[in-house]
């Protein structure tokens, strides 16, 4: 088993041979910093005033591809194992990079700081990988041009390599075509620098830690129903942040602790954003047995210690405004279902096909290679539970939630499972495997 993927291991790791856990999962683990908040710490950090000391910071290849284009705007970050720490000089401190910024594998990374980018005067080169070239930008590229700044891209700016040249910014009144936290963040993140309120309308809420970091810097951010004010012009302060752990990276054990017979897993210091948390509706629907231990002293992110056991699991229907709060814990719920007693319905779910991977389709057919019951549907997928897993040859595509889902899998098949491409998991767990190792008795 392997004991850490970092990045200086990541080559040797492509391929990783897994067998089935017949003794169960046990133990206590404490769930590695959010990503979303973790990209969140280091763009506030950069844009605000004054030091910003991080802790349990993310330090996943996602994670990493923001400090380094950061770095390249000019912006001094300190970063060891510990925390990171930012010196900002606020907007008017970030430079012109000379050198292109490369995102890597991630989209949050490269939709917000197109929003950043879009309100300072000069120009910058936007790529990342083979998947970032696949996914969309025009849900991003249109609100920003309205505001005002100069984008151009492949295909008019569909897709990477994205170029922005900012300017003076107009406030908008925009209404998301699609929910997405990354667009409504990079157009809050412009209109911090426009002229005006900038008025965003979410046809259905989505994930808020830009929204709470905007007030942890000391701005000002408000609320009605759907609505979200942001007014340009305002000063952030540098400060402290402790990221709670990602309940996205949570999910994987929470179920393992209910597929995987004889199991008993603690999970500390997982966040519980209220935005973030359909994967804890689905399990309770589902039937998981489970206990919560909430950490009063969070305010800024709600956080708590799950508990969570071996468990009868019935199907169930997902769909409608749940979609948003557990659009990346898909991929798991879709082997949680197979475990299940009877027929899951996932709906709603367009967006699963522009993720790091289709996710309709790399979860479908790598599910069907263990002997899955499952079903693509134009928005989602139809499982039918209760079936045996056998091991076999699969692969992550390069998609880090696809591999986790995978390596998790292999826990309750018979018979060996080889995950190839499993280097991937890195992006937003790099101690995935030595988790799954501890928890191995
Ligand atoms: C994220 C928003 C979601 C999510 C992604 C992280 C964010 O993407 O899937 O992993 O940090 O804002 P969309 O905005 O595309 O839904």
């Amino acid at each position: 088993m392997i004991l850490r993927l970092d990045r200086t291991k990541v080559n040797q790791l492509n391929l990783i041979t897994l067998k089935q856990n017949t003794y169960g999962l046990k133990g206590e683990i404490t769930v590695p910093g959010d990503k979303s908040i973790s990209h969140r710490s280091i763009m506030f950090g950069s844009i605000a005033k004054g030091k910003t000391r991080v802790t349990n910071f993310l330090l996943g290849d996602d994670c990493l591809s923001t400090i380094s284009c950061f770095r390249k705007l000019g912006v001094l970050i300190e970063q060891n194992e510990e925390e990171v720490v930012i010196h900002g000089k606020g907007t008017e401190g970030l430079q012109e990079p000379k050198e292109i910024l490369d995102v890597g594998n991630s989209g949050t990374t490269i939709r917000l700081l197109a929003g950043i980018l879009s309100g300072l005067h000069f120009h910058s080169t936007l790529i990342g990988d083979s998947s970032i070239g696949k996914r969309p930008m025009t849900r991003v590229v249109t609100p920003l041009r309205e505001m005002g700044a100069k984008i151009d891209g492949r295909e008019d700016g569909k897709y990477t390599p994205l170029s922005v040249r900012g300017g003076d910014l107009q406030s908008i009144t925009y209404r998301l075509p699609v929910a997405s936290a990354q667009v409504k963040s990079a157009i809050l993140f412009a209109g911090l620098n426009a002229d005006g309120v900038t008025k965003v309308i979410e046809p259905v809420a989505t994930r808020d830690h830009t929204e709470r970091m905007i007030e942890r810097f000391g701005g000002e951010i408000s609320r009605q129903g759907n609505e979200i004010y942001v007014t340009g012009g305002q000063k952030l302060t540098g400060t402290d942040i402790h990221v709670p752990g990602d309940i996205s990276s949570a999910a994987f054990f929470l179920v393992a602790g209910c597929i995987v017979p004889n199991s008993y897993i603690t999970l500390k210091n997982v966040g519980l954003n209220p935005t973030r948390t359909g994967i804890l509706e689905v399990l309770q629907n589902m039937g998981a047995t489970m206990e919560f231990q909430k950490n009063d002293a969070d305010i800024f992110e709600p956080t708590a210690t799950i508990t969570v056991s071996t468990s009868d699991l019935k199907g169930t229907t997902i769909g409608g405004n749940i979609i948003p709060k557990l659009i990346d814990e898909i991929p798991i719920i879709a082997l949680l279902a197979t475990q299940a007693d009877g027929v899951t319905i996932i709906k709603d779910a367009h967006e699963l096909k522009v993720k790091e991977t289709n996710r309709i389709d790399t979860v479908v057919s790598e599910l069907k290679k263990l002997g899955a019951d499952i079903q693509a549907t134009d928005d989602g997928m139809i499982i039918k539970g209760g079936k045996k897993l056998t091991g076999a040859k699969v692969d992550s595509h390069g998609d880090h939630r696809i591999g986790m889902m995978l390596a998790i899998a292999s826990q309750i098949c018979e018979g060996e499972l080889i995950l190839e491409n499993a280097n991937a998991i890195a992006v937003s767990y790099p101690s995935f495997f030595l988790h799954l190792n501890n928890l191995a008795v």
